[in-house]
């Protein structure tokens, strides 16, 4: 039999992404297509005086102009993480007002696209204006709503009342708005059959989520909903649920009984398609003089839209990382004149991450204590807010065989002490972590006459590898050669194969996989696919098939599940410049089973280069007078290039938890980035002997 759990297996969908064979929604042929093109407020706080849009009407090619005076119809969701969820609770086009710089205020309908972008630039819009706030110090705050379910406040002990601590450290560190720059842009292509069905190409992360809520929006049942998502190019949280682009092109494809397609620009994505939001936040934290943690304390400031109130939980982790008697959280929300905010991966964890390992790292010196060492004396065998035991918790161990693999024993205990060619050289280390999740998954496996299986799922790839894990779970579950299987995923006509989001995905379709295949053997009575498959010819029939669900175990009311990391790394500082280069790289990953040591070690890779770039340059800034984003595109908005990325060494501890589920897996996608920017920080602290608490660590802040 095959041993295909674990081994590296190549991507399924691999050859058709490289050769250009694999369609992403915006390349959709579709006979009789429109072209909108989005009109965006130039102004960031206000509201629309007047807008004319008789010249744009009067162009050339084009089919409809609709602004906030003749909005197509839509209803409104209900709006929630369970059935159905836009991104921002603000329908387009609802009224005048304008709420945040590059609003949509309209959209034009042409025959091409040109001829669209050329008409959206007619329209004139005539602005009475507020002065915007895009500048955190002067957002006012609030009390940040709960989220799924579970607020923001906790206390246990109590943290004010330590006096007696050796140490104590009391800082504040801030990260920069990012934005997710995905390689597909944002795009749709809304088809209608009648009034009353619609066909959507959309890159989506939640196909059957997608599907309820574009139903709601419609006022439709679900069924005569159908969304296509084969590929997708880059989501990391923003393509979770619709954004008001994609609700108003496929309201405007209804309204005009033609099929419409919308491609957001880099520059529109800036403002309309998420961004992970800055974030301030405060850590103090209280130990004895052997390192053992007495207090930590930490408060977190986000911010959002004035039209949605999404929080970047970055408190979350707090609770899991390290043990203290005394613990206190609190985090508040502050409003500005912003696009919406959203999940980005890791959201919250990661910010969340940045700041407590930094902590760690200053505590560790303050103590002179081995940062690694500090670690392995405050992890804590249970979830301090859950109050639960962690599940297959082997923190420990990625501390150890990382510290082992980076050679962290020959470390120079004392900064600005290491040289090379000219240029300081440093060591640093963090921890990772990411919640264990898993949802509900229903998953069709077909065993067909000419020896090959093929497997079935709405839930979809958002080019994490997720073709390729189930091609592998149902190879190994039925003992077939992995090229034998064919998988078909992304498509709300399949059954319901919930989100990827969360690092759920394999966690929630794998046990559903298993579960087929081996009803698929019952189906058969056989004990192998080998014999099944003589039996199914034997027989005549076309397929022995089955159905399975899978859904979480009922373990949460008895474990907590949460995925373990360490990273350590190598940086070099030349401080006549103040250029800082990542040098070496080492992740060691706790994340239950692995079921493909290649994708999971590419999604640890990507997390990590992802972290680089949100330490060393990402950063999307705002103009404080009109309120506009002054970057716009994957040029002006700096992330990593090859030339920026050294080596990367990714090992997993790979033990099964299987508490969690019969595949023992608990998901890979997010932890890889959590922490990353921490170990970096903490490298040019032993490098440099400057602390530097505010991301991205750029040229200026290192000369
Ligand atoms: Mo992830 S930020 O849940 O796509």
């Amino acid at each position: 039999m095959t041993k295909v759990i674990g081994s590296g297996v190549n991507r399924k969908d691999g050859r058709a992404k490289v050769t250009g064979t694999a369609t992403y929604a915006a390349e959709h042929q579709i006979p009789g297509l429109l072209h909108g093109y989005l009109v965006t407020a130039s102004i960031a706080n206000g509201r629309i005086k007047s807008i004319d849009t008789s010249f744009a009407e009067k162009a050339q090619g084009v089919t409809a102009v609709f602004t906030h005076k003749n909005p197509p119809k839509i209803f409104k969701p209900s709006n929630n993480f369970i059935t159905s969820k836009i991104y921002e609770a603000r329908l387009p086009l609802s009224d005048d007002q304008v709420h945040y710089g590059g609003q949509i205020i309209g959209l034009v309908v042409a025959d091409t696209f040109e001829r669209a972008k050329h008409a959206a630039h007619l329209v004139k819009v005539e602005y009475e204006t507020r002065s915007p706030i895009v500048e955190s110090q002067k957002a006012t705050f609030k009390k940040a709503p709960s989220m799924f379910g579970e607020g923001f406040k906790f206390e246990k002990g109590n943290v004010a009342s330590i006096s007696n601590a050796a140490a104590k450290i009391e800082a504040t560190y801030t990260t920069s708005t990012e934005l997710h720059a995905p390689m597909e842009p944002h795009a749709i292509i809304a088809q209608w059959q009648g009034s009353d069905a619609v066909t959507i190409y959309e890159p989506t992360q939640w196909v059957m989520g997608s599907q309820r809520t574009y139903a709601e929006l419609f006022g439709l049942p679900s069924e005569r909903v159908r969304i296509i998502t084969p590929y997708l190019g880059g989501g990391f949280g923003s393509k979770a649920f619709p954004w008001p682009h994609g609700v108003l092109c496929a309201a405007a494809a209804r309204q005009l009984q033609r099929p419409v397609k919308v491609v957001l620009s880099r520059r529109q994505m800036t403002a309309n398609a998420g961004h992970r939001s800055e974030t301030e936040q405060t850590i103090s934290l209280a130990a004895e003089a052997d390192g053992k943690l007495m207090a930590i304390a930490h408060d977190a400031k986000s911010f959002t839209s004035p039209v949605e109130a999404f929080t970047e939980p970055c408190t979350g982790i707090t609770p899991a990382m390290y043990s203290a008697p005394n613990l206190r959280l609190n985090q508040e929300l502050g409003v500005m004149n912003v696009g919406t905010p959203t999940f980005m991966r890791a959201p919250g964890e990661n910010p969340g991450m940045w700041a407590l390992e930094s902590a760690m790292d200053e505590l560790a010196w303050s103590l002179k204590i081995d940062p690694v060492e500090l670690r392995l004396k405050n992890e804590t065998q249970e979830h301090q807010r859950k109050k639960l035991p962690f599940s297959a918790k082997h923190y420990a161990d990625c501390l150890k065989v990382g510290a082992e693999r980076f050679g962290w024993q020959d470390r120079q205990i004392k900064v600005r002490s290491l040289r090379r060619d000219g240029k300081l050289v440093g060591w640093g280390m963090a921890g990772a972590t990411f919640p264990g999740m898993q949802g509900v998954a229903t998953v069709k496996v077909r065993l067909l006459p000419d020896d090959t299986v093929h497997v079935l799922t709405a839930g979809n790839d958002m080019g994490t590898g997720a073709y390729t894990m189930v091609a592998g779970v149902a190879a190994e579950t039925l003992g077939v050669p992995v090229e034998k299987v064919r998988v078909e995923m992304g498509d709300s006509q399949l059954p319901d194969g919930g989100i990827a989001g969360g690092s759920q995905m394999t966690a929630t379709i794998a046990p559903a996989v298993i579960k087929a295949c081996q009803e698929v053997l019952k189906a058969a009575n056989c004990t192998s696919a080998t014999e099944a498959c003589a039996a199914l010819k034997q027989s005549g029939r076309a397929a022995f098939e089955a159905t399975a669900t899978s859904a979480p175990s009922g373990g949460a009311k008895k474990w907590a599940f949460q995925s373990w990391g360490a990273h350590f790394c190598e940086v070099t500082v030349d401080e006549e410049i103040g250029r800082l280069r990542v040098t070496r790289w080492v992740s060691v990953m706790d994340i239950g089973r692995v079921i493909n040591s290649k994708t999971a070690a590419s999604q640890v890779r990507g997390a990590v280069i992802m972290g680089i770039g949100q330490a060393l340059m990402e950063e999307c800034l705002f103009d404080p007078n009109i309120g506009y984003p002054v970057v716009y595109d994957l040029a002006t908005y700096h992330y990593p290039s090859h030339a920026d990325i050294p080596r990367i060494d990714v090992a997993f501890v790979g033990e099964p938890d299987l508490n969690f589920n019969s595949a023992g897996v608990r998901g890979v996608g997010e932890i890889g980035i959590t922490g990353v920017s921490a170990a970096i920080a903490n490298a040019v602290y032993h490098a440099t002997g400057k602390r530097i608490r505010n991301l991205p660590l750029t040229p200026d802040k290192l000369i």
